[in-house]
């Protein structure tokens, strides 16, 4: 017997896409998203997406062939566009048959989208603006996560409420559409459920589960924040667009507008492009979140963080959590 029958007709086509009873993904998220993660995700019923982030195309190799002996559940690849191994890495995926790449950080590079379908492995993308989305769903992408300024990590300026109204109404009734950003309970999932979301994705209400190896540091720091502690980012120079980061607020985000002028001043200086200062920038972060997950250095590294992370307030086991959503859900549904 389902216990959660209106969530789950509700979910029934970002299931069938995703291939796991609910269709709940756990956004990749940098250091976090590995195989301990991931596989309870999608053992729980979830679906994990290993984040790739700055990862060399050999330890990409070595998590997904980790994650895979963990699970036998269907789970993600999340692949950021502007790695500069990008090619590589989605040979890799290849050779292991993945079965859904999530494309991040920007807009597809030419032929990328091409390469993915051509292993049979179903392509996921962020869009922005309603145009881009149906240019890329055109251009071959199957489904498509739309992630308000809420959300945890790199950001968009437009809040998740007013991107689910611009985009869900256009596009639920031809294509699989994730909603993500700011959601920490199962009422929310309902509601974007309900304007036509296929599935939701979280990532700041599954970072402090029990079988993510995050610090204890980072775990505590998440426990103690309000919504208000999750700031987002400015940018300093207006010549170097940076694409603003959700975190919570400590040394290390007064630190990052150090870390802005000193490639500001490099970039002006002709010793590096904007390819390149924009990668700088994309390094720095990946180092500080390492330093943050990894070491505990909640001080100077950063703690990405959505608004949601108000609502973490312990350890949770990953089965709990997609519990509690699920019965908040049916719940709310259940009322109308
Ligand atoms: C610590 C952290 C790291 C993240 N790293 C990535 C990443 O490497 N790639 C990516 O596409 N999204 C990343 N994200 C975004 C998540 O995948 C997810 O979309 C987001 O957390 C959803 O919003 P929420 O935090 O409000 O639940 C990260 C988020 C957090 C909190």
């Amino acid at each position: 017997m389902n216990t959660y029958p209106k969530t789950s007709a509700l979910m029934a086509r970002g299931s069938e896409f995703l291939g796991s009873e609910y269709a709940i993904l756990c956004g990749a998220m940098s250091w976090v998203s590995e195989r301990n993660l991931v596989s309870a995700i999608s053992n729980g019923g979830g679906f994990g997406v290993i984040a790739c982030g700055a990862m060399t195309p050999e330890l990409l190799d070595t998590e997904i062939a980790a994650t895979r002996a963990m699970t036998d559940k269907p789970f993600g690849v999340n692949l950021i566009t502007m790695h500069p191994a990008l090619t590589d890495l989605i040979g890799v995926c290849a050779r292991h048959g993945v079965t859904h790449v999530v494309l991040a950080g920007g807009i597809p590079p030419k032929g990328s989208v091409e390469a993915i379908k051509a292993f049979g492995a179903k392509v996921i993308v962020f869009a922005p603006t309603l145009a881009l989305a149906k240019k890329l769903l055109r251009s071959g992408a199957d489904a498509l996560v739309i992630e308000g300024m809420e959300a945890g990590g790199h950001i968009g300026p437009v809040s998740t409420s007013v991107l689910a109204q611009e985009f869900l109404p256009e596009l639920s009734a031809d294509h699989v559409v994730f909603v993500a950003g700011g959601i920490g309970r199962g009422e929310a999932m309902a509601g974007y459920l309900e304007m036509g979301a296929s599935g939701v994705q979280l990532g700041t209400r599954f970072a402090c589960a029990t079988e993510s190896i995050a610090h204890p540091n980072f775990k505590k720091a998440f426990f103690r924040a309000k919504a208000r502690d999750a700031e987002a980012s400015v940018q300093v120079d207006p010549r170097l667009p940076v694409i603003p980061v959700r975190a919570l607020k400590n040394k290390g985000t007064a630190e990052f507008t150090a870390k802005q002028r000193e490639v500001a001043g490099i970039l002006d200086s002709g010793e590096v492009d904007m390819g390149e200062a924009q990668l700088q920038i994309e390094h720095y972060w990946a180092g500080a979140l390492r330093r943050a997950v990894v070491d505990g250095d909640v001080e100077n590294g950063s703690l990405m963080a959505g608004q949601s992370v108000g609502m973490v307030k312990q350890e949770e086991p990953v089965a709990d959590i997609i519990a509690a959503l699920m019965a908040e859900s049916e719940a709310a549904l259940s009322g109308r």
